[in-house]
């Protein structure tokens, strides 16, 4: 099954809107894994982050973009959906945020050499026809030390079950009608952690990102959505997603340039 990657051009128009299945996202998600990654940060790079030249690579709509823009990091985003950039931009305008926002791939950015303190990549790899040129190519636009950041979704039947069957395929449950995902396109930690190896990349600690509400009430909230009767936005809020012991699902962490 191929990856439906045109969706981020047909819906990016509502990246920001809250009853839009993009917005999961953002409600419990950008929160989650921007707390580990600003702990990550202040361990690796130091607590001043202010004026850090940051690359977030398939950046969406900008829900990490302006997390990083409002630390005071100077932010570039990428991503190949020009819809998806266009809003980006208007919406970090309204906030008053300065954001370079590029349209462009991971398998080709639109940077310069060793321009960044900082990059990440985050529910993305799984997306990317080609993960080792865009690791390739986010080594190339690293400085030396500098950090990469990442989240992703593993190959695992937990992650068929939830990533691929209800999200995608179960009537009561799905998010969308199209294919986001396809499971041969996860990718299991010890893959990524040989990828970043192989392009100079020293891989760091690697860790859950998962539900923490009961399985129970994450199913209720899927239905519950699906019906219409919440946002997705306010699923994404009862998900409550964060840092979990489990890497069965999705996993985030980090590794630096060598
Ligand atoms: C699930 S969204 C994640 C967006 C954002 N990183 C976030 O977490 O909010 C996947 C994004 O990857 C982008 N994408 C797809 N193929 C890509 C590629 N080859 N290089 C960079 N980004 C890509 C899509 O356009 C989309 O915006």
């Amino acid at each position: 099954m191929a990856v439906d990657n045109e969706v981020y051009d047909r819906l990016g128009e509502t990246w920001w809107d809250e009853a839009s299945p993009l917005n999961v996202l953002h409600g419990s998600i950008t929160p989650g894994r921007f707390a580990y990654f600003r702990g990550v940060l202040a361990r690796r790079l130091g607590t001043e982050v202010a004026g850090l030249r940051a690359l977030d690579i398939g950046c969406g709509g900008g829900f990490l973009a302006e997390e990083f823009a409002a630390l005071g990091c100077q932010v570039t985003g990428v991503d190949p959906s020009p819809v998806s950039i266009g809003v980006a931009r208007a919406h970090a305008a309204g906030r008053g945020l300065r954001i370079d926002y590029r349209v462009g791939a991971g398998e080709d950015l639109p940077v310069a050499d060793a321009a960044f303190d900082l990059a990440y990549c985050c529910d993305v790899l799984e997306h990317v026809s080609d993960v080792d040129r865009v690791i390739a190519e986010t080594a190339r636009a690293l400085r030396p030390g500098g950090l990469y950041l990442f989240d992703t979704i593993n190959r695992t039947h937990a992650s068929k079950l939830l990533a691929i069957k209800a999200m995608q395929q179960w009537p009561l449950t799905r998010l969308t009608d199209v294919a986001i995902h396809d499971w041969d396109m996860f990718i299991t930690p010890a893959e990524l952690a040989g990828t970043l190896e192989r392009h100079g990349l020293v891989p760091g600690e690697m860790t859950g990102l998962g539900a923490r509400a009961r399985p129970l009430a994450v199913l209720g909230g899927f239905i519950s959505a699906r019906r219409g009767r919440i946002t997705y936005g306010e699923l994404s809020r009862r998900l409550d997603v964060g840092r979990v012991r489990s890497t069965a699902i999705s996993y985030m962490g980090f590794a630096t340039a060598g």
